[in-house]
């Protein structure tokens, strides 16, 4: 006999979802074990047992796939989208996985994002506790002042709570915007554009730059890549030993 196990964590390890999302499958009753329709959370199963979800059974562990894509603006970060709006999973239609996004980017923000079928690697990179390096670059519109510059870095009182600390620097200044480079690792809803709109700030374009060492160098817009092997590693060896990967943005002033 198998050990036995959450039916959440079984799930995401199969690679078809994150815990949380399953979570939510199963409290909406779309997942039946060895035939019969489980509502309870924390049920245990064996290992091997055999799952269906929304009718369609998981029960190989398929390989485990995480690709970095450079996400244009205007997609969403979802596998599928009730107004019929372009997610991130439209542009893998080539690929033979039932990927899903790792955590978010807003619609109207492009960058770096992942999309993998690996439960634990998104496991470990959406866990509040985790504390990964996201540098995003923000167009500001109009002249940002310096004590407001300060109190970004040193955490701002958001409707969610205090933000942590994070990295703040000002690229670029021009008559009507300022291009601001700005770390943090945390992972809230819109947090960089809440940060600045604490202070009035609006922001008129932002674009992630990087997660912990990962940027999209060399991807184009609506471009992606599979990540190595060691980099997996290494972004879930980041994650578990919870450590800053202290990613500062390297640019030089114009
Ligand atoms: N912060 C935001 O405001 N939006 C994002 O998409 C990511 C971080």
């Amino acid at each position: 006999m198998s050990e036995k196990i959450r039916l959440q964590k079984l799930i995401s390890m199969r690679g078809f979802c994150s815990r949380r999302k399953a979570e939510e499958l199963i409290s909406s009753s779309k997942v039946k074990v060895n035939g019969e329709l489980i509502i309870k959370k924390g049920y245990l199963v064996e290992e091997d047992a055999k799952i269906e979800i929304e009718g369609f059974e998981n029960n190989v562990e398929t390989d485990k796939v995480t690709f970095l894509f450079n996400k244009p603006l205007g997609v969403v970060s979802s596998v599928k989208d009730d107004r019929g709006r372009k997610t991130v999973i439209d542009f893998f239609k080539n690929e033979n996985y039932r990927l899903y996004p790792v955590g978010r980017l807003d619609y109207n923000t492009s960058g770096v994002l992942l999309v993998s079928n690996d439960g634990e690697l998104t496991n470990l990179v959406t866990h509040p506790s985790t504390h990964l390096n996201k540098c995003y670059l923000a167009t500001v519109e109009g002249k940002v002042k310096e004590k407001d510059l300060q109190a970004l870095r040193n955490g701002v009182l958001l409707e969610d709570g205090m933000t942590q600390k994070a990295i703040v620097e000002v690229f670029k200044e021009k008559p009507y915007e300022t291009l601001i480079f700005i770390t943090i690792h945390e992972g809230r809803n819109r947090q960089v554009r809440r940060m600045f709109e604490h202070f009035s700030y609006h922001i008129k374009n932002l674009n992630r730059e990087s997660i912990a060492f990962l940027n999209v160098k060399g991807l184009k817009r609506g471009e992606y890549r599979k990540l190595t092997q060691n980099e997996v590693d290494k972004i879930k060896l980041i994650c578990r030993e919870n450590k800053k990967s202290n990613v500062i943005p390297t640019y030089k002033k114009k």
